[in-house]
């Protein structure tokens, strides 16, 4: 009898310790999951009624496309400098917390000819911006989190959305993304112009013409030194996030290339994830010096790997504080060839996979080595995606990370004004931004397996294959 007391009393310290870990112990946003079969598993809000899926989703035209700005740090002048060279667009709103950021960026206006846009100056003035009807499309490039307020309130005032990278900082924003759009039909789309690098979209290009055969793993990261960066921050918002958020909080440059080379919920789906970092040694210094801080929730490096229901593996990797080149990974390895962009970029392909007649004569494919620059440049231009072959020149020219950014924007506009659905959907925009959350998660428990939600509350199989719409 004592003995069956003690045994109670035990079960009912560990289920204590289980459920304290369950419901204390998690990532980003709250108590928001499960352990379910040796597996850490999201809670998956099921879909209002009267709310419909966004999948393929287009509004009608919008001829002249009227955009209002919030966000005029660092990256958002760019964006309306950019955007002054588009066709069909009205630059109606500029909004910042400063003045000083909007004086700058309606010098772009008065430089391209363009009308002064209405100037909102405050933390709530984005407010006054959604609420006027005279616009389609809000762009956002604040801090991270203001992204999703910004974008909830923006599209319950009937406008569409383009965010600044990543959209959601939880993985309960990114249902409130999901929510949002899917009840408003408003389009929102993560600005994730990564998709739209020449090598990149080459390759993606190449991976759907099946060139690399069956793609069975692919890699992509972040790793920038921001050591020269972290004092230009607005409010010192990026090292503020990174000093409260462990996992890889910053992974969307490297995966969402990744994302669309794999069709990911385009016939396939990301089912789960594990994560490991290392201690925080160079953030936890930076922090010490300039927050007067102890303690650094981010690991200098942090891994992750990813499974998908088509059996493959995409491994992902986060590092912004140690001394070392830019890298953005971008590899591809397939059962026929391999892709690789960094720290040089290259092809390799087993004999017979490139057609014949674009390959000099006699040239021979060594499967173990990358082949010669001269054949690389003949499949890049081969291979070239035709929205590239469409603007790249100009792009090329307006800049913007060396093209990308204004292909991005360019293809943003280009499907308001024909009434196409997005290249980028808000299900891309949750399953990119949700690796915060979910790798912060697993490497909180040991690296336990973490579920990937299903945005697309099962309609991942519905679309096979990614498609940029053209009229
Ligand atoms: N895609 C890319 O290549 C790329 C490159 C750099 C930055 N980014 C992203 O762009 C965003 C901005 O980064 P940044 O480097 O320009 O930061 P930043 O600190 O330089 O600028 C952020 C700006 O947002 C403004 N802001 C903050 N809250 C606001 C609010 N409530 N209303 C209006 N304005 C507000 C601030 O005043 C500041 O001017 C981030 O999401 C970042 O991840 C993307």
């Amino acid at each position: 009898m004592k003995l069956n007391r003690l045994f109670l009393f035990c079960a009912m310290l560990c289920m204590g310790a289980m459920m304290q870990s369950c419901c204390c112990d998690n990532g980003i946003s709250g108590e928001n999951y499960q352990f379910k079969d040796g597996m850490i598993v999201f809670d998956e809000p099921a879909r209002a009624v009267g709310q419909e899926s966004m999948l393929q989703f287009a509004a009608d035209p919008i001829p002249v496309v009227r955009v209002g700005f919030v966000g005029l740090g660092s990256r958002g002048p760019g964006a309306v400098n950019r955007f002054t060279h588009l066709e069909g667009v009205e630059i109606k709103g500029l909004c910042d917390i400063e003045q000083k950021n909007v004086d700058k960026c309606q010098k772009y206006l008065e430089n391209a000819g363009m009308p002064k846009a209405e100037g909102y100056v405050g933390p709530e003035a984005y407010k006054q911006l959604c609420e006027r009807d005279d616009i389609d499309l809000i762009y956002i490039a604040t801090d991270w989190i203001h992204h999703v307020p910004i974008a909830v309130y923006a599209m319950e005032h009937g406008k569409h959305v383009a965010i600044e990278v990543p959209a959601a900082t939880s993985v309960e924003e990114c249902w409130q993304l999901v929510d949002t759009s899917e009840r408003t039909r408003r389009h929102c789309m993560m600005l994730e112009n990564c998709v739209y690098d020449f090598f990149e979209l080459t390759c993606m290009n190449m991976a759907h013409q099946g060139l690399f055969g069956e793609i069975l793993h692919a890699e992509g990261a972040y790793i920038h030194n921001l050591s020269p960066f972290w004092d230009q921050y607005h409010n010192n918002w990026r090292l503020d996030f990174n000093q409260k958020h462990r996992g890889d909080v910053y992974a969307t440059h490297g995966f969402g290339p990744v994302c669309m080379a794999l069709n990911i919920h385009r016939g396939n789906r990301l089912t789960h994830l594990v994560s490991m970092d290392t201690k925080s040694v160079l953030g936890l210094e930076k922090a010490k010096a300039k927050m007067g801080v102890t303690e650094f929730a981010n690991g200098d490096h942090t891994s992750t790997l990813i499974a998908t229901s088509s059996g493959q593996t995409i491994e992902l990797q986060h590092n912004v504080y140690t001394p070392r080149p830019y890298n953005r990974l971008y590899q591809l390895t397939g059962t026929k060839g391999f892709a690789n962009k960094y720290p040089v970029d290259g092809f390799t392909f087993v004999q017979g996979q490139l057609p014949e007649e674009i390959l000099p004569e006699g040239y021979k494919i060594d499967p173990h080595g990358f082949v010669s620059d001269e054949v690389k440049q003949i499949v890049k231009n081969y291979y070239q995606h035709p929205i590239h072959k469409e603007i790249a020149e100009q792009a090329k020219k307006v800049g913007g990370h060396g093209g990308m950014d204004f292909v991005m924007d360019y293809r943003l506009v280009y499907c308001l004004h024909n009434g196409l659905p997005l290249d980028q959907d808000v299900y891309d925009a949750a399953e990119w931004s949700c690796i915060g959350e979910l790798s912060a998660t697993s490497a909180k428990h040991n690296s336990m397996p973490v579920a990937v939600p299903d945005f697309t509350r099962g309609d991942w199989n519905k679309i096979q294959g990614v498609k940029f719409h053209t009229k």
